[in-house]
C-alpha cells in the first residue's frame, strides 16, 4: 500500500456528518486530517483514491472521492448519509470541504469487478442466467433499499455496479441521488435495473432500446420472462422490492437443475481449489481482474471464480 504521506491532505471543515458518525461505531481524529494513497477509480465527476485518517487510532482504510465545489450536491450528501451502511449500498462516513473542492469519504469496496468490466470480459458470450439472476437479486435489493428512503439513485449504469465476494452487489456513485416522492419517480431506477439484468443475459448494449417485442424474442426463459416486462409496467415505491423477491425465487426454482450439473461434475471441484490458489496470490485490483479474466477464458463457473475472491482491506494501488 503506498501512501502519499509527504503531501498531505488537511482538511478544514467537516459538514456532513458530525463527529460521531464517521466510520461506524468510530469518530473522525479530532484536526480531520488524512493523507490519500492510491488511485482507485476516475469517472466523469472525481477521482477516487484510497484513504487513510492519520490519527493513530483510525487506521483502517477507505475511499475518498474528490469532486469541484460547485458540483456540491446538498440532496447527495444528505439522502446518502440517510442510506447508512447496508449490505448492497457504499456507506458514505462524511463529506468535507477544503480547497474549493468536496471530499466524499466513502466505504472501501475492495476488491471490485465493475458489472462492466464482467460483461465485457464475458463477451461476445452473454453471462449464464444463474448468475445474471443472482446478480439481478443484489441490484434490485439495493433499489429496494434505496427507495425505502424515498430517494432515486438515476445512474444505474454497469459501471456503478460492483461485485465482490460470492458475487455480491454493491451499489456505488450517488452524484445524482434525488428525493422520490410520486410513483413516477420511482420508475427510472427499476427500468435501468430490468436494463442491467437484459445487458447480462444478453450481452447487448446497455443502452439497448427494448420493446416488448424485443424482449420477447431475446428471453425465451418463462422464469424471468414475466419479470423483465415489468420494464413496461407502472412502478410504485414498493416494486423494486417485488422484483428482487422474484429474483431471488427464480434463483431457488432454478437451483435443482443447476447443482444436478455441479454435483456430478467431480472435475468442478479440481477447478475450485485452481482458482482458490490463483486468488491466494493475487495482490493488486489488477491482478484480481486478470485472474477473472483467465479463468472465464477457462469456462470456470462465476460461482467458483466469486467464491475465491480475497475479501478484505490491504490492497495495493498504483
Ligand atoms: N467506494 C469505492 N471503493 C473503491 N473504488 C471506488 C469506490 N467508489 C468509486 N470507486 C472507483 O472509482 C470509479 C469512479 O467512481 P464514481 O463514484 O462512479 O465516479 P463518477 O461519478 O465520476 O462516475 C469507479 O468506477 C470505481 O472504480
Ligand atoms: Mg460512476
Amino acid at each position: 500500500m503506498q501512501f502519499l504521506r509527504s503531501q498531505p491532505v488537511i482538511l478544514k471543515k467537516i459538514i456532513r456528518p458530525d463527529g460521531s458518525h464517521y466510520r461506524r461505531g468510530e469518530r473522525y481524529s479530532s484536526s480531520a486530517e488524512w493523507v490519500t494513497g492510491g488511485l482507485l477509480g476516475e469517472g466523469a465527476y472525481g477521482k477516487v483514491h484510497l484513504c487513510e485518517d492519520l490519527a493513530n487510532a483510525i487506521k483502517k482504510q477507505h475511499a475518498v472521492k474528490e469532486t469541484k465545489l460547485r458540483e456540491f450536491n446538498p440532496v447527495e450528501a444528505d439522502s446518502w448519509l440517510r442510506l447508512g451502511f447496508s449490505r448492497h449500498v457504499c456507506g458514505l462516513n462524511a463529506v468535507t470541504l477544503q480547497d474549493g473542492a468536496v471530499w466524499w469519504h466513502m466505504e472501501l469496496i475492495n476488491p471490485r469487478v465493475s458489472l462492466k468490466q464482467l460483461v465485457e470480459i464475458h463477451q461476445p458470450k452473454p453471462l449464464h442466467w444463474r448468475d445474471a439472476v443472482t446478480i439481478a437479486t443484489g441490484i434490485f435489493s439495493a433499489i429496494a433499499h434505496i427507495h425505502s428512503y424515498s430517494v432515486k439513485h438515476c445512474d444505474l449504469h454497469p459501471g456503478n455496479v460492483m461485485l465482490c465476494k460470492d458475487l455480491r452487489v454493491k451499489v456505488i456513485d450517488f452524484s445524482l441521488l434525488q428525493p422520490a416522492v410520486t410513483n413516477d419517480d420511482f420508475s427510472l431506477d427499476v427500468q435501468n435495473g430490468l436494463q442491467l439484468f437484459l445487458y447480462m443475459v444478453t450481452a447487448k448494449s446497455f443502452r439497448f432500446s427494448w420493446t416488448e417485442a424485443l424482449v420477447q424474442e431475446h428471453v425465451k426463459d418463462d422464469k424471468v420472462l414475466p419479470l423483465v416486462l415489468k420494464m413496461f409496467q407502472p412502478v410504485t415505491n414498493q416494486t423494486a422490492a417485488d422484483i428482487a423477491k422474484e429474483f431471488s425465487a427464480c434463483r431457488v426454482k432454478g437451483v435443482d437443475e443447476a447443482d444436478g450439473i455441479r454435483k456430478d461434475d467431480a472435475a468442478s471441484v479440481d477447478r475450485q481449489d485452481i482458482v482458490r490458489e490463483s486468488f491466494a496470490t493475487a495482490v493488486s485490483e489488477d491482478d484480481v481482474l486478470t485472474a477473472v479474466h483467465n479463468h472465464i477464458s477457462q469456462g470456470d463457473s462465476l460461482d467458483d471464480i466469486f467464491a475465491a475472491l480475497p475479501e478484505g482491506d490491504n490492497i495495493i494501488c498504483d
